[in-house]
């Protein structure tokens, strides 16, 4: 999945770099993750619209980065303006719980055949603080944040997670949590110094890629390799 986290202070500039990228990459990729690069540099109305058509001109699906973590009206508001800009699946993140928080997003991309992907570790070095902090649940358990996010991931039926690259224990701890069927996608390979073989052998289906592919002289054979990689 190519990460389209490209910068440009020219506008129009972002829209022609977005799409010469898409066409040198689009047949080596599976989908399209944007971030808040471009949404914040294009807006969502004739920005990142046309940059998610261009996507599904070529037969891929279009996902927004949003880590949505918010209380409920906010995230529903934030879900249907992705969704009405055509994005296919959501990310969001599981900090915020079910009640009032996230219930209300999976309820809207449900009822719309949308996808939301549940954030379950970040790929930073500073991901430990939380994400590996130990509590005790009252099942009376102790487990680490990241394993009740997996297991949060199951119980709301999310289409996905994300595990970063950069923690193959933790991908492999992950894989058994939710299970054979949900897909793992792995973002952090490459600069943030994730090792695609590793995330891949621990459990990950997918890697994530944006500065190892748009930023290579050649990105379609950035592209092209990190495909392989994941086969
Ligand atoms: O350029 P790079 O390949 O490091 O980009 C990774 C992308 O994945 C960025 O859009 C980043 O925000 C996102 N991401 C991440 N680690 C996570 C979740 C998302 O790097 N755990």
């Amino acid at each position: 999945m190519l990460a389209l986290d490209l910068e440009d202070s020219d506008r129009n500039n972002l829209i022609r770099r977005s799409c010469e990228m898409l066409g040198a990459v689009g047949k080596f990729i599976c989908a399209v993750k944007i971030n808040r690069q471009l949404v914040l540099s294009l807006g969502l109305r004739d920005g990142v619209d046309t940059i998610v058509e261009l996507v599904h001109d070529l037969s891929l699906p279009a996902i927004m980065d949003a880590k949505l973590n918010d209380v409920g009206h906010t995230n529903q508001f934030m879900t249907r303006s992705y969704i009405d800009t055509g994005f296919d699946g959501i990310i969001a993140s599981p900090v915020a719980g079910w009640e009032g928080g996230l219930d209300s997003v999976f309820q809207l991309t449900s009822s719309l055949g949308k996808g939301v992907i549940l954030l379950i570790y970040m790929s930073n070095p500073g991901a430990e603080t939380l994400y590996s902090l130990k509590t005790e649940p009252a099942d009376g358990k102790p487990r680490p944040v990241f394993e009740l996010f997996a297991e949060m991931a199951v119980q709301w039926k999310a289409s996905g997670v994300i595990v970063g690259a950069t923690k193959p224990d933790i991908i492999s701890r992950v894989r058994k949590l939710v299970g054979p069927d949900m897909g793992i996608f792995s973002p952090g390979v490459g600069v943030q110094g994730g090792d695609a073989g590793k995330a891949i052998a621990a459990g990950a289906d997918y890697l994530i890629v944006g500065r190892s592919i748009y930023d290579a002289a050649d990105p379609s054979d950035a592209a092209r390799r990190h495909r392989e990689m994941a086969m």
